[in-house]
């Protein structure tokens, strides 16, 4: 997969072809659907996209209402906000719903969009828990501060340098902390070998760590109050996350180990995150829209594959999910060590390219590359007898190619994150017919660069058509600005 990645021919943009407005008209693309208790006005998405405009203490900042305001000026179906946090605890310039003090604020979101969507596009907020993660440390501040010297590392060093197994402990850290990886690898364990080269990383498996052994007492109730606020709040729905890198994906991962009835067998895993459907479902009632983003492929080795996801999707819909909406990889197992200093970001390795691919990816290409998951997904979930609507969502930026995954039955709604960050009217100008003018994505993932050192997002489209002087709202850096042409 990491060669793939290395492939150095770029992928040329699937074909414009773009409908005339009569053609537009006809296409099943902006026809209306219905999603649980929610009429949409068409099948197009925009999914959630972290921007970091929230303050440092996770409330919505006036950058927040003119992101998503932009965004639903193009009057998606449906515009999913950003990975939202149910705990409160920092968590840096991320929005959190995690207290009755963040209503305010996340409702002055659901009027903007409303305002400039016209009515026309529906708002859900994906609801997400994180597990902690340290930022990858000074090899000489884990040595003195984190690592805990035992017999074993002494009895491994006899081995590999003899000459320092004896030394007493203060001198022995010192050693240790100049030493190179090779060597290290070989005196530490595994763990403390990634904390070292990755930051400390909390995963679902540790029970011996009370809160986590806790996680499935703590977590229903969370997600049920943070439903209950965004209910409040006036979000039309709430999209769980059960994706990529987070606690929910960790349990439905098979690489989750736990004993405790919550992991080990597909039930188990499974059994958490049918907690948590059923504890948000009795706190938002009946009628309310509620579905999550998962997994169709985990892409690390030992991790849950197309199989594993199709039978997580039924069961989600037997539960009574009003959607599914499906992603791929994005995990911290495969990704590369990040710099001292910066936290792992789980999109640098090669599940991290296959959840947002570029041009640079290998065969097939980054063009609807995701979508055979949801394709099998979907065929699953009907044969089970559900008719529960699956969003697919990977390289999706050319009308035809949208058109025809919908025709073909792959997928009942078309969700496009970075082709609609270049051009947040680029559903818009389709459905008028003014696709000449759509301001194409390159897939290159500058923005993605951004997210990952938690800067402003911006898309490098933008910031190329940048006048110094202009009078529209700049990044922190003064350097990029903050919203599209
Ligand atoms: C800047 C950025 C932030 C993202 N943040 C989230 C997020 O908060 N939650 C999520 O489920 N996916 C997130 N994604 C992934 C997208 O929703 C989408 O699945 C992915 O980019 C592939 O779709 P695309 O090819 O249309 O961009 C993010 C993507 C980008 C580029
Ligand atoms: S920065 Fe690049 S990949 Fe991201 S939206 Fe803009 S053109 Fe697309």
């Amino acid at each position: 997969m990491a060669e793939r990645n290395r492939a150095s021919r770029p992928w040329p943009l699937p074909p414009g072809g773009w409908p005339s407005r009569e053609e537009a008209k006809e296409a099943l693309l902006f026809q209306p659907m219905d999603l649980g208790s929610l009429r949409l006005k068409r099948r197009t998405w925009v999914p959630a996209m972290v921007p970091w405009r929230a303050t440092e203490d996770g409330f919505v900042t006036q950058a927040n209402l003119d992101w998503y305001g932009r965004f639903a000026r193009g009057r998606p179906g449906v515009l999913v906000l950003e990975a939202t946090g149910i705990r409160d605890i920092p968590s840096g310039p991320l929005l959190r719903i995690s207290h009755e003090r963040f209503i305010p604020g996340l409702s002055r979101i659901v009027q903007r969009v409303r305002e400039e969507s016209g009515g026309e596009t529906r708002l859900l907020i994906q609801i997400l828990d994180f597990l902690r993660i340290r930022r990858r440390p000074e090899p000489s501040v884990y040595f003195e501060r984190f690592f805990e010297l035992r017999p074993e590392h002494r009895r491994r060093l006899e081995a590999l340098a003899p000459e320092v197994a004896a030394l007493p402990e203060g001198e022995l850290r010192r050693w240790l902390a100049v030493q190179g990886q090779d060597l290290l690898a070989g005196v530490l364990d595994p763990r403390e070998f990634q904390d070292l080269v990755y930051g400390a990383r909390e995963s679902v498996n540790d029970l011996h760590l009370p809160w986590i052994r806790d996680l499935p007492r703590a977590l229903p109730s969370l997600f049920a109050q943070a439903a209950a606020r965004a209910k409040e709040a006036g979000f039309d729905g709430v999209e769980l996350h059960y994706a990529h890198a987070y606690t929910m994906a960790q349990f439905l991962s098979r690489t989750n180990e736990r004993d405790d009835g919550y992991g080990g067998s597909p039930e188990a895993r499974l059994r958490l995150p049918l907690e948590v459907i059923a504890a948000v479902r009795a706190a938002v009632g009946e009628d309310y829209c509620l579905g999550c983003r998962m997994l169709g492929d985990e892409v690390i080795p030992g991790g849950s594959r197309i199989e594993d996801a199709s039978g997580y999707a039924e069961a989600f819909a037997r539960a009574g999910l009003d959607f599914l909406s499906i992603s791929k990889g994005g995990k911290f197992e495969d990704a590369k060590p990040p710099r001292v200093g910066e936290a792992a970001y789980p999109y640098t390795g090669p599940s991290g390219h296959e959840c947002m691919p570029t041009t640079r990816i290998g065969p097939p290409g980054p063009w609807s590359r995701n979508v055979p998951l949801a394709a099998q997904i979907r065929a699953r979930v009907r044969a089970a007898g559900f008719t529960t609507p699956v969003v697919t969502a990977g390289g999706i930026a050319g009308f035809t190619q949208a058109e025809n995954l919908l025709q073909k039955g792959n997928a009942d709604l078309i969700a496009s994150a970075r082709q609609s960050l270049a051009d947040p009217d680029w559903f818009l100008k389709m459905e008028q017919g003014r696709g000449h003018e759509i301001r194409r994505c390159t897939f290159t993932n500058y923005c993605e660069g951004l997210d990952r050192r938690h800067k402003e997002v911006t898309c490098k489209l933008w910031d190329r058509l940048f006048t110094p002087g202009d009078p529209i709202p700049l990044s922190k850096d003064k350097k990029r600005r903050l919203l599209p042409p």
